[in-house]
């Protein structure tokens, strides 16, 4: 039996009289923000809100104030049907696609910021970046106003980064992070793998693997500086052209770890960003 097609809002005022009919039941509304070109890993984001939530709202909004001038904006891909169908499947019960005007209103001039963790890994090579997630994320926070968000960890300082906003600005949200979902060969799905090329993918899962041996060596005693550069000999190995970094954090600052072996019970993520041709992966892995 097919399903009827998911429930479309594209502007605010849309939005909130559906949302008010589902507030006023009293019930428990989950969010999922995304940038569409929809894979397996948005739609354990939906799985996961409907886990903890009675209704489950999904945006696609392709933000432009997270994309530097050179970057793909133009480019990314942009999949509306499939994904408004994919939805639908998941069980979702709402999608916004706002109107770029209901995001950014003309004469619009208000930004979110997180200074310090926006500056740190993913923030050295793309300054734009957090500061363009914050402000899309607290638009839509405040439009949705759900009692829960879902984020993918795949986007691991983008998690933390929406964890602060949220505690910062006093939002009345339970940040959830669902974990990232892989192809078998171990790479993390995101919808920039459509980039690229038969070789480059066979290359991809190696991002992945030397983070997850990092991870092995670190917990059995390897010190954290041993580790990591051999997991930079592996992504050169593998065809990596560029990596921007390979990094030991602690999980909630993502300040870097001792160069030494763990103490034990210590937190640790390893994170990592690499080019393979003009396709940039990032990935990370808990120790
Ligand atoms: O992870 C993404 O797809 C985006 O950064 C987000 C959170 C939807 C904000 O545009």
């Amino acid at each position: 039996m097919t399903r009827p097609p998911v429930d479309v809002c594209r502007t605010l005022t849309e939005l909130r009289a559906t949302l008010a009919d589902w507030r006023a039941q009293g019930l428990r509304i989950g969010f999922v923000p995304t940038m569409g070109a929809l894979h397996e890993g948005h739609l354990s984001l939906v799985h996961h809100a409907l886990q903890n939530a009675d209704r489950v709202v999904a945006s696609i909004f392709v933000n432009p104030t997270q994309f530097a001038a050179h970057e793909d904006l133009d480019t990314y891909p942009r999949t509306e049907e499939t994904d408004l169908a994919a939805f639908r499947d998941a069980g979702c019960h709402l999608a916004y696609c706002p109107d770029p005007m209901e995001m950014y209103p003309p004469g619009e001039e208000t930004r979110v910021k997180v200074p310090t963790l926006g500056a740190r890994l993913e923030g050295e090579f793309r300054p734009h970046f957090f500061g363009g997630v914050a402000t899309v994320v607290t638009r839509l926070f405040i439009h949705v106003m759900p009692d829960l968000a879902v984020c993918g960890e795949k986007d691991f300082q983008q998690v933390a980064i929406i964890r602060r906003m949220t505690r910062d600005l006093g939002f009345p949200i339970d940040i959830l992070a669902a974990p990232t979902v892989r192809e078998a060969s171990g790479l993390a799905m995101s919808s920039r793998n459509a980039y690229l090329t038969a070789d480059q993918r066979r290359a991809a899962p190696a991002l992945f693997a030397s983070l997850h041996r990092a991870a092995l060596r670190i917990r059995a005693g390897t010190a954290v500086s041993v580790a990591m550069a051999e997991a930079y000999i592996a992504l050169d190995q593998a065809g990596f052209q560029k990596i921007d970094y390979l990094a030991a954090c602690a999980p909630d600052t993502l300040l870097p770890l001792p160069l030494g072996p763990l103490a034990p019970d210590t937190p640790a993520r390893l994170l990592g960003a690499a080019w393979l041709g003009k396709t940039r992966l990032i990935d990370n892995f808990g120790v």
